[in-house]
């Protein structure tokens, strides 16, 4: 018989950032942190993999292309980690084949282009441990998975929640209380809209893995954040999101991208992520925002970067059209393609 099972996982776009880890083999993070799971249908990776005693070792294809798994690296680490769970499995019912003593063959696909310079590693990992989950049948549930799927690649633990997520940094130096748990499911809030603006598809730049392990070493700003600026954020926005509060969520959102960015620039020596459009879309949201206020009204839109140029505007619905024709005023040459998820080319942007 075969045994094989494919899997997505969506992309996820913090809203109070992971940045910095206190324990950089178990991927301990020095902060907790909050996201917002992106639809399936515009950015996800999908998995399937393979169980079959003929294989003699676990291999692994993304995009098509093989890869090496190194020895003891993440990947080899979540495979490991999946085939104790399902040991576990079988030594509780001996009727169960023997699949964890099988090779895997694992074959991984973006549904978005690996060159637009999104993060892919979050969905990767979220959705290699859900469909090693789905072959092995683990009764695992998604808060289990995360702390494996975290192994890969922190942000990944959130992908395994659909909606708002949070990642709960945990104290117990094994990591069993470092794990995503759901705040409150995507169609609490409807509404919510995100816009993804490709402002570069350069790959270059520092990984978040080593600019975030230099951040640790050298930023005296991020020891000021992690202690006394990101408990209460991740309270403040919680509490948002339950309320469906936009203007404190956006407030929250586009105050801890700033400090992000900060703390990256703080490090020594310096890392930028943003360039020259990035702060441009961040002037344009701004006075966005600023007239709406002005009007009497509350904020409209909030945008956050990662650890690249690429901004996420997070929008109610209502004003999504309105933010690309303004992006579009500014950007000529941006090509929205898809909506709600409009993206830009890069091409002569800026
Ligand atoms: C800026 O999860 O990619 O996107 O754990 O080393 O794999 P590793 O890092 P990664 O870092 C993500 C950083 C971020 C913020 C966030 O997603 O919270």
């Amino acid at each position: 018989s075969v045994y094989q099972a494919t899997v997505s996982a969506p992309v996820n776009i913090a809203c109070i950032k992971y940045w910095g880890k206190r324990d950089t083999k178990l991927i301990l993070p020095t902060n907790s942190s909050l996201s917002v799971t992106l639809d399936q249908d515009h950015l996800r990776s999908t998995t399937t993999s393979r169980a079959d005693p003929g294989f003699d070792s676990d291999r692994l294809w993304l995009n098509g292309k093989e890869e090496i798994i190194a020895p003891g690296g993440r990947m080899a680490t979540c495979i490991a980690e999946m085939k104790r769970l399902r040991r576990e499995v079988e030594e509780k019912n001996s009727s169960e084949p023997k699949l964890s003593t099988f090779g895997v063959h694992i074959s991984s696909r973006n549904n978005f282009p690996t060159a637009a310079g999104l993060a892919s590693s979050a969905s990767g990992f979220a959705a290699l441990v859900s469909s090693l989950a789905a072959l092995y049948a683990l009764p695992a549930n998604p808060s289990e998975l995360s702390l494996i799927a975290r192994q890969g690649s922190g942000s990944a633990c959130r992908s395994l929640f659909g909606g708002y997520v949070a990642w709960q940094e945990g104290t117990a130096a094994d990591g069993s209380d470092s794990l995503a748990i759901e705040i409150a499911p995507r169609e609490h809030w409807p509404d919510m809209h995100a816009l993804i603006c490709v402002v570069s598809d350069d790959k270059k730049g520092t990984s978040s893995t080593s600019g975030m392990q230099r951040t640790v070493e050298t930023s005296p700003l991020l020891q000021h954040r992690i202690k006394h600026v990101v408990p209460e954020r991740m309270k403040t926005i919680q509490k948002a999101i339950l309320e469906r509060d936009f203007d404190t969520f956006a407030r929250v959102t586009m105050q801890d991208s700033n400090q992000f960015h900060a703390v990256a620039l703080d490090t020594d020596p310096p890392i930028f992520y943003m360039n020259d459009v990035s702060r441009s879309i961040i002037a344009i949201v701004t006075e966005y925002n600023r007239l709406a206020v002005a009007n009497g009204g509350k904020l409209k839109a909030a945008y956050t970067y990662d650890a690249g140029p690429n901004a996420v505007i997070y929008a109610p619905k209502e004003n999504i059209k309105e933010i690309v024709e303004l992006i579009v005023s500014y950007f000529p040459q941006a090509e929205p393609f898809k909506d709600p998820f409009a993206l830009f080319g890069t091409a002569g942007v800026g």
